[in-house]
């Protein structure tokens, strides 16, 4: 099947297509990247230290998660002052060095945009508490009475996402909601104060040199709150159409109707990508050129290692890009799921249906009696880097995640003294939450903290990360760090146009597509190799640029991925 290219019609693709259509983002997560001032927390300066590192890995922008302000409520996402740094991560001018140092190697950057909710730390919310009921500063946010006796019953059953309720009750007994953390008040969009604030904020980073920004939950911001408020089950009994009082609203859009005022002005204009877990079909409203420009799917994070459910990821989210004129995007791990080789090195606990097993922290892992008996590290490490080859080989933006590049593990048992995220404090430890894909990354095999910095790591590291470190894999041929530099630096060649093609196989484990410069990916998702001449019809002829295992002679070993160059 083709996938229509639309983009040449738009004047978007071939050499002048714009930077973030077929980029490789790699995220940072700046906490646990590496740490500079040896306090146990990464900093904006240790990563400006490893800028070398980030230029050897080939990667065309990095994606900085939260480093403003914060108490660390939920890891960053809590954010105090729009517009600085935390200083436990540093100032501004270390993030200008930081700009300098990414851009001077020909790497852009992207920010993380929290506009949902601040942190209850934010000088607005703290004005707010102190002004009182009725005040124009607690119109920022979204205060009501409660009912019952007293006001002491929350006004709505509504649950957080976090778990528990969503009112929280301050001192002179008004509730605000959060639809996160108790730390994350959420913001009144439809307050002007709010909105203007918002495009003072991406002014700021745009001026100061930033590519683009991540909008965190892009779907929830405008809420329709007349009265009566629906109870939790009349809300979940809702449709999703664009009227629902707090999800996906059609009214978002006018929002990022003006953010994209705002990009537009600068030149090159600066560049959007939406997290929005909505409806397959509303995806395009978030992804449109006139809004925000691109949206994350997480299609392939959600599917199992399997052949079927990748081509079906992937030809439904080309075709849903084309609707928008955008280009995809493709991720397999990120800071809130569990890491990719642990997942496919986890038996598939069975889908429910609609379930989303994989992406939901691999919980099952936990009722059957803990990760490790379970956990193939080696078959999981090998299926992701098959992903990986398969992923990056695909139209469109490839979003990675900082640690993937080392085939590293989740940590899985992390001890409860030690997690930081409210899911599992909320959930009375139910939920193991994201703590175990944050914890910072090995770059040398010894030291107190496997070089993160000089001394303690805010989440402990476990003694196998000294497998995993970045400067053994280094000097390594056949490490994962060397297969993703390779990778990362074909790729250059391989993304130029934007369709794909898929080739027939005649096996049902096997996935082959072209791209149009002639580039062909092979991906053999079964455990049995396969006779590349077979699968290939002949193409074994053709010249072998990558592969995600060694080759030898005309046989796909399972498990494995492979690049073919084209004919010349
Ligand atoms: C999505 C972010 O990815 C996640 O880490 C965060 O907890 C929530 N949004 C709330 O900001």
């Amino acid at each position: 099947m083709t996938i229509t290219d639309l983009a040449p019609a738009l004047g978007l693709a071939g050499e002048n297509a714009p930077w973030w259509r077929q980029a490789a983002v790699y995220q940072i997560y700046p906490r646990s990247f590496a740490d500079a001032n040896a306090d146990g927390l990464g900093d904006i300066a240790g990563i400006t230290s490893r800028a070398d590192y980030l230029g050897a890995l080939g990667i065309d922008a990095v994606w900085l998660s939260p480093f403003y302000p914060s108490e660390l409520a939920d890891g960053g996402y809590d954010v105090a002052d729009y517009r600085d740094v935390d200083p436990k991560l540093g100032t501004l001018a270390d993030f200008d060095d930081l700009v300098a140092a990414l851009h001077a190697r020909g790497i852009k950057v992207v920010v993380d945009i929290v506009p949902n909710h601040s942190s209850d730390q934010h000088e607005w919310f703290r004005e707010a508490i102190d002004a009182g009921r009725g005040s124009a500063a607690r119109d920022r946010y979204i205060f009501r009475e409660g009912t019952g006796p007293d006001g002491a019953t929350p006004p709505t059953d509504w649950v957080s996402a976090f778990g528990g309720p969503a009112w929280e009750r301050v001192a002179d007994g008004q509730w605000y909601l959060h639809s996160f953390a108790i730390e994350q008040p959420d913001l009144n969009w439809a307050h002007p104060e709010v909105r203007a604030d918002f495009v003072r904020t991406l002014r700021f980073w745009s001026d100061r040199g930033v590519d683009g920004f991540r909008i965190d939950v892009a779907h929830m911001l405008t809420k329709d709150l007349s009265e009566p408020l629906p109870s939790q089950a009349q809300l979940d009994a809702m449709p999703q159409d664009g009227l629902h009082p707090l999800l996906d609203r059609d009214d978002v859009h006018e929002v990022y109707a003006e953010w994209r005022q705002v990009f537009d002005s600068y030149d090159p204009p600066r560049t959007a990508v939406a997290e929005a877990w909505v409806d397959k079909a509303r995806v395009p409203l978030y992804a449109s050129q006139q809004g925000l420009g691109q949206a994350f799917n997480f299609d392939l994070l959600e599917a199992d290692f399997e052949a079927e459910q990748f081509r079906v990821v992937v030809t439904d989210n080309l075709a849903l890009a084309a609707e928008s004129g955008s280009s995809s995007t493709w991720v397999l791990s990120n800071h809130d799921v569990v890491r990719h080789a642990t997942r496919y090195g986890l038996p598939h606990p069975g889908r429910a249906p609609g379930g989303r097993p994989s992406v939901k922290h691999g919980l099952e892992w936990v009722l059957t009696g803990g990760v490790e008996p379970q956990l193939d590290r080696e078959t999981g490490e090998r299926r992701a880097r098959a992903a990986t080859l398969f992923m990056l080989g695909l139209p469109g933006s490839s979003y990675l995640y900082q640690g993937e590049e080392l085939g590293l593990h989740e940590v899985a048992d992390l001890h409860a003294d030690d997690r930081q995220d409210p899911t599992f404090f909320r959930s009375a430890g139910a939920d193991f939450g994201r703590d175990g894909c944050r914890v910072p990354l090995p770059w040398t095999p010894d030291g107190a903290t496997f070089g993160f910095g000089a001394d303690g790591a805010h989440l402990p590291q476990p003694a196998w990360f000294a497998d995993y470190a970045a400067s053994t894999q280094e000097g390594t041929e056949d490490s994962t760090l060397s297969l993703y530099r390779r990778a990362l630096g074909l790729r250059h060649a391989l993304q130029t146009g934007e369709q794909l093609e898929w080739i027939d196989t005649d096996s049902a484990d096997v996935l082959r597509y072209r791209r149009p410069n002639g580039w062909e990916v092979v991906t053999n998702f079964g455990q049995a190799p396969v006779d590349l001449d077979a699968v290939t019809a002949g193409g074994m002829a053709r010249e072998i640029a990558l592969s995600s295992e060694p080759i030898e002679g005309a046989t796909l070993p399972g498990e494995t991925t492979v690049w073919f160059a084209p004919q010349r």
